[in-house]
């Protein structure tokens, strides 16, 4: 079924600096929103940003029954907006809602609403070097009911905001051992509100232990590397680009997929498998170069400097003439237009 997004602008709220503020403070002028009600897509606007009004019943607020994806787009060097990988965000979408019950969007809905809405607020993608408009498409369940059940009525929202760089120094990850972000059969891959909300206690007594973010490990051996906080985690060990494979525990990153197909192309050897702490101890204690790095939509490519592994701290390598670094000007090129695209990730408003 097609759907016509009604578009009611408004230019009240001028473009904000945010590059002092922190990420996702500060939103755009507008939002998108559709409504599932009765089996059906409707509503679908583009309208100016304002806040929700739910009943207390609303199921979203209670049985965590929300997902959501986190995209960009560029001003290219032409000039032109690059929204970039939506296929890759819409299917991954599409993933984590039937994993959570929820109704799909036809991607045809995905896209145009997207696009309306960077079209609209075209002023406030960043045109600075390490600026990008981040772009958040999520879905609540919004039926008034506080029975345990799936809900019959969602809202679909685009929202969006400016952003700059998402670490602005080099991290200090602690392996995680006592806690778990996902196990087999559970949500870890889907793109769901649940396992942030999880992440928040064992990330904050990391914090208070003077760690940027935790370096996840499996549920079964707490002993092999699954992700680092919202991220993918990456490393070059002897400049072989080694990540623990895609399962069900660990999101189907679209930066980290990016990353790997760069590399591949550049003739990089490539491994994704499981790696292990020991693997880690062994290669920082012969002395290895060890680049590590998570690879994620806000964070791009985040170096980590210390890795703490039980009582004892690592350091990795990252000196400018990291292979990290490679990868991630190759992928802010391809983003700006600076070089092909051919593997046509961009797209071009
Ligand atoms: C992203 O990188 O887009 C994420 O979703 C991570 C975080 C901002 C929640």
């Amino acid at each position: 079924m097609e759907h016509t997004i009604s578009i009611k602008s408004q230019a009240e709220r001028k473009v904000t600096d945010t590059k002092s503020l922190p990420f996702g403070k500060i939103p755009t002028e507008h939002m998108f929103i559709a409504e599932y009600k009765n089996g059906e897509w409707q509503n679908a606007q583009v309208v100016p940003f304002h806040d929700l009004t739910l009943s207390p019943l609303a199921l979203c607020l209670h049985y965590g029954q929300t997902v959501f994806e986190g995209m960009k787009a560029f001003v290219m060097e032409d000039g032109r907006l690059n929204i970039f990988r939506m296929d890759k965000h819409y299917d991954r979408f599409t993933k984590s809602l039937q994993r959570m019950c929820m109704p799909l969007v036809p991607q045809r809905l995905f896209k145009d609403a997207i696009h309306q809405l960077v079209k609209l607020d075209s002023d406030w993608v960043p045109r600075e070097a390490d600026g990008s408009l981040y772009i958040r498409p999520f879905m609540i369940a919004t039926e008034d009911r506080i029975g345990v059940k799936v809900s019959d009525e969602y809202l679909f929202m685009v929202v969006c905001s400016p952003a700059f760089q998402y670490y602005t120094k080099p991290l200090k990850v602690k392996v995680e051992t006592t806690y778990v972000r996902a196990a087999d059969g559970g949500t870890g891959n889907a793109k769901c509100g649940g396992n942030y909300g999880g992440a928040f206690y064992p990330t904050q007594l990391a914090r208070e232990a003077g760690y940027d973010q935790v370096l996840w490990t499996d549920s079964v051996h707490n002993e092999f590397i699954e992700e680092s906080g919202t991220m993918n985690a990456m490393f070059f060990i002897d400049n072989v680009l080694v990540t623990p494979q895609l399962s069900g525990t660990i999101l189907d990153g679209v930066t980290r997929d990016s990353l790997l197909t760069i590399a591949n192309a550049k003739g990089i050897t490539v491994e994704e498998r499981q790696i292990s702490y020991n693997e880690l101890i062994d290669a920082f204690e012969a002395g290895k170069r060890v680049e590590a790095f998570g690879a994620g939509t806000a964070a791009v490519v985040a170096p980590i400097e210390i890795i703490a592994i039980g009582h004892k701290e690592y350091k990795c390598y990252i000196e400018p003439d990291a292979m990290m670094y490679q990868l991630q000007k190759e992928l802010l090129n391809i983003r700006k237009g600076i070089i092909a695209d051919t593997n046509k990730w961009n797209y071009i408003i």
